[in-house]
């Protein structure tokens, strides 16, 4: 992870297995200056999905964001709002991103609780063997 600096990925492991992403970025597809920086790139391996690991990556972003002094930060997503919505996220509004609808969504991270994320993943507990790959 570059520690200093926006347009960063940090990567959440499970002993020496890469699980989970995320990336915070000064520019993504969106043309609007008063969108960024971004959290883009969520994602966690399918086989570990449900653990908690999503949103573990999220509140890493964040915290990494809020260490660098940022304060409002966005994403878009085609068909994941629930789930931001869920971690805290406020929807802003929909637009066409690359072609596709969109929903954008922000949170101002100087306002979040906790401290930098340790992103050693705890032993995933997984959810039920028909999850997995
Ligand atoms: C979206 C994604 C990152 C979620 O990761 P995950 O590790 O399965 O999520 P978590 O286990 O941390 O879930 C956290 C909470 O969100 C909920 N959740 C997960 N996916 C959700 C969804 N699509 N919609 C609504 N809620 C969702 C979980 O039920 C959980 O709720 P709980 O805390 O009440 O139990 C994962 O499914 C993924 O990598 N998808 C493919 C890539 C992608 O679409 N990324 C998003 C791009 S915008």
């Amino acid at each position: 992870m570059n520690r200093d600096h926006l347009d960063s990925c940090i990567v959440g492991w499970v002993g020496d297995e890469p699980v989970a992403c995320v990336s915070l970025l000064r520019e993504d597809f969106i043309p609007r200056p008063e969108f960024s920086p971004f959290v883009a790139s969520v994602y966690v391996v399918p086989s570990y999905r449900g653990c908690g690991y999503g949103k573990d990556v999220l509140k890493a972003a964040e915290n990494h964001a809020r260490n660098l002094g940022l304060g409002v930060v966005h994403l878009w997503t085609t068909d994941h709002r629930r789930f931001y919505e869920a971690l805290g996220w406020d929807w802003v509004e929909n637009i066409e991103v690359v072609g596709r609808r969109a929903d954008v969504l922000r949170k101002n991270v100087a306002l979040c609780k906790n401290g930098v994320a340790n992103m050693r993943l705890p032993t995933p507990v997984l959810p039920k063997a028909s999850a997995r790959g």
